[in-house]
């Protein structure tokens, strides 16, 4: 499997798939890869004859400092999960900050049309145009068909179709199920910093998600909103950042249900220090 760490490399590897008239993926992670991640890869090689995996903890989407620093780092463990998926049609990207940044670490400006406001976007100021960046700088790089996001980062998701679209990007944009754990947590490069008793109990966050989804229903959006913010608060490991619900596409924050619209429950949750996030469709 290769492994490029200039972007110069990686343009002349993704001008040669593209001229011999074959289809490029990205899968763009932070590394610390895990079966969800894994599960992107395979259904990426699926669409596409090459497939690269970016590798990048990219420091303009954190804002906070020590989140950062402890982000985990594990290149040879991650490219020997990527080597037993393909050595052929696989190769990753893995560039130094300053390959990408050079000595300009700041985020570009984005009009994300408020998909950037509520909830991650409130909680972690400048994260999303932080996001958008990387995300441009890595679509200019390989320049490929088709990049695959997960669904578990869904205001993410938001964020990256919208700047594709403001950019003009020849990008297409693939949403990814969530992949989980048996318990129902919500697979995360950060789970691996939660201890194995607490990753355990922590799938208490979906089962509050699906109680939600399962009410959506019968109950007004401030009783679920209580109810739900009472489930995570019965157990004194974790501390609820948000837990709102939001239309679907314009992730408004809705108070009231509107006939015939979409809604989604997102979720904030910290444990041991660990930031964890998760999402559902409630109807
Ligand atoms: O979801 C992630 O891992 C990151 O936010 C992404 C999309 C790779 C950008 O750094």
């Amino acid at each position: 499997m290769r492994l490029f760490e200039l972007s110069a490399d990686m343009q002349k590897f993704s001008a040669n798939v593209r001229a011999a008239n074959l289809t490029l993926g990205l899968v763009p992670t932070m590394g610390a890869l895990h079966a969800g991640h894994l599960s992107i890869v395979e259904k990426a090689l699926g669409e596409n004859d090459r497939v690269a995996v970016s590798i990048f903890v990219n420091p303009t989407q954190f804002n906070n400092p020590e989140d950062l620093q402890k982000y985990p780092r594990v290149l040879d463990e991650d490219l020997q999960k990527l080597e037993g998926i393909s050595q052929n049609r696989l190769l990753v990207f893995a560039p130094l900050v300053k390959e990408i940044y050079g000595d300009n670490l700041i985020s570009d400006r984005f009009d994300l049309q408020g998909l950037d406001l509520e909830m991650e976007g409130k909680y972690r100021p400048g994260h999303f145009q932080g996001v958008a960046t990387i995300v441009k700088k890595l679509f200019q790089i390989t320049k490929p068909h088709k990049a695959y996001f997960g669904e578990k980062d869904y205001q993410q998701l938001a964020v990256i179709r919208k700047m594709t679209q403001l950019e003009q990007m020849p990008v297409e944009i693939v949403p990814c199920n969530i992949y989980r754990e048996k318990n129902g947590l919500a697979m995360s490069s950060r789970n691996r910093l939660l201890s194995p008793a607490t990753k355990e109990t922590a799938g208490y966050i979906f089962s509050a998600l699906q109680w939600c989804a399962a009410n959506f229903d019968e109950k007004e959006i401030d009783e679920l909103k209580a109810e739900v913010g009472k489930k995570i608060a019965s157990d004194s490991t974790f501390a609820l950042e948000y837990f709102e619900i939001a239309e679907a596409d314009s992730l408004q924050l809705a108070e009231k249900k509107e006939e015939n619209k979409k809604y989604r429950a997102f979720i904030a949750v910290f444990a041991e220090n660990v930031r964890l996030i998760d999402n559902i469709a409630l109807n």
